[in-house]
């Protein structure tokens, strides 16, 4: 079974974090989903769901509609104790979605000040997937050269930018053609936007 860590940071679209942990889970893969304290506070204004300090697994699962029992683990980004900060705990990849400039600032200077950040750092160091789904415009030049020391270090950046030529008729479409992408990035197999003339 595959085991991918996702990362919900402070910025905006806190949606494409919770259908990517849908889709993973439909797909059939073990998640593991941190929040920072500001990803948690924009999903809970943007979206309505507020994690609680206990039982904050049920409440995701419940809000995305998804069966009790699938392989669900929220773990406090405070908590660096946790099997994520260590290089030894294996994970086919790690998903910062969306992804705050603080966030990319952070990874790209090395920090590992808290869960979140320390997984993202632990992913390159180990040679192992890290994509990063950042949401922010414009961009300024320091964003522009974090962005590019992250991706020389190996990230894949996969930009929040819904595509227009599939024609989109909802929100929906728009967030999960942005999610298709990161899944292609990833190999899992989806059905999230039509293939370009496929
Ligand atoms: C409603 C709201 C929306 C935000 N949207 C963004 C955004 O799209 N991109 C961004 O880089 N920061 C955004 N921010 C600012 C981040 O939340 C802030 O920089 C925070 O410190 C990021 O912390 P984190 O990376 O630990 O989650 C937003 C803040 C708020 C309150």
């Amino acid at each position: 079974m595959s085991r991918y860590t996702v990362v919900m940071t402070g910025a905006s679209g806190s949606v494409y974090g919770l259908r990517l942990v849908e889709q993973l889970l439909t797909y059939g893969a073990e998640v593991m989903f941190i929040a920072t304290p500001m990803g948690a506070e924009v999903m809970a204004y943007e979206t309505g769901l507020k994690l609680p300090q206990s039982g904050a697994r049920d409440a995701v699962l419940r809000f995305l509609e998804q069966r009790p029992d699938l392989p669900l683990r929220v773990v406090a980004d405070d908590d660096m104790f946790d099997a994520a900060a260590s290089g030894s705990s294996p994970t086919d990849g790690v998903i910062v979605c969306p992804c705050s400039m603080g966030f990319v600032g952070s990874v790209a200077a090395g920090l590992g000040a808290d869960l979140a950040e320390r997984a993202a750092d632990v992913a390159l160091k180990e040679g192992r997937r890290l994509v990063l789904v950042p949401r922010e415009t414009p961009l300024s030049l320091i964003h522009l050269r974090n962005l590019t020391t992250l991706a020389e270090a190996g990230a894949m950046i996969v930009p929040a930018m819904p595509a227009f030529y599939t024609r989109p008729t909802s929100l929906d479409d728009a967030v999960n053609f942005v999610v298709g992408k990161v899944l292609d990035v990833l190999g899992v197999e989806h059905d999230l936007y039509p293939r370009w003339r496929a």
